[in-house]
């Protein structure tokens, strides 16, 4: 693995970071709420008795691990009064859902927009980082999120806030979409080379290339503020 794979995703880079930067470690934010989850559902009594009034359920293509997030809102101020969640994921996964469920839940919830634009950067942040290896894992969290926001939007007839990524096709020969190219940024593949060896996109569609290489930017700095 390349000392780029193994960056940690960090937005201010203060000296303590830069040097942590070519080490495999979890900080000791990730570690706490890994070892102790919040709003974690722990039983199958504890996810009936909640009465959600939106679900929503998420795997991750770069591992197969799933998410389930369980919302309720109070429709007079539009905020999201409480969220409980299961998961497969692995311990990153964990933690990042963990502190997106306080985030979203602080000073009495926050409104469902507010709540819609926090992105996986913002909770990889407030983890104090994640390895760049582990970013997808926090994906899963905010992923599952809008799939219950667009469950409770369409059980309340709110059918013009729904928002859902269709996937488009971008290698016609292979037929590789824009959810590939970014599931393998995700990844950590963040070159067009990396992204080719882990799809094989380009390969027989050489059309596709510069449209793949503008995709990968648009992914970087979505994810990781590079350009
Ligand atoms: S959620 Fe699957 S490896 Fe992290």
């Amino acid at each position: 693995m390349s000392e780029k794979e193994l960056r940690i995703i960090k937005s201010s880079g203060d000296g303590e970071s830069k040097n942590r930067e070519a080490q495999w470690f979890y900080t000791d934010i990730v570690k706490s709420h890994f070892f102790s989850p919040k709003n974690i559902i722990k039983s199958d009594d504890e996810m009936k008795s909640f009465k959600a009034d939106g679900i929503g359920l998420v795997g991750s293509p770069a591992c197969g691990d799933g998410m389930k997030m369980f919302i309720k809102i109070d429709g007079k101020t539009d905020t999201v009064k409480d969220v409980k969640w299961q998961t497969y994921g692995c311990g990153t996964a964990i933690a990042s859902t963990s502190i997106f469920s306080e985030m979203i839940k602080k000073d009495g919830g926050m409104k469902i927009d507010d709540a819609l634009n926090i992105k996986p950067r913002d909770i990889a942040n407030e983890l104090g980082g994640i390895p760049a290896r582990k970013f997808h894992c926090s994906v899963l969290a905010d992923k599952a999120f809008r799939e219950a926001v667009n469950d409770y939007f369409r059980k309340t007839g709110q059918k013009n806030r729904i928002v859902e990524g269709s996937a488009k096709v971008i290698d016609q020969v292979l037929k590789i979409t824009d959810h590939d190219i970014e599931h393998a940024v995700l990844e950590g593949a963040t070159t067009f080379e990396a992204v080719q060896k882990k799809t094989k996109v380009g390969i027989h569609d050489k059309d596709c290339i510069s449209q793949v290489e503008e995709l990968i930017r648009f992914y970087k700095k979505k994810y990781f503020g590079e350009d």
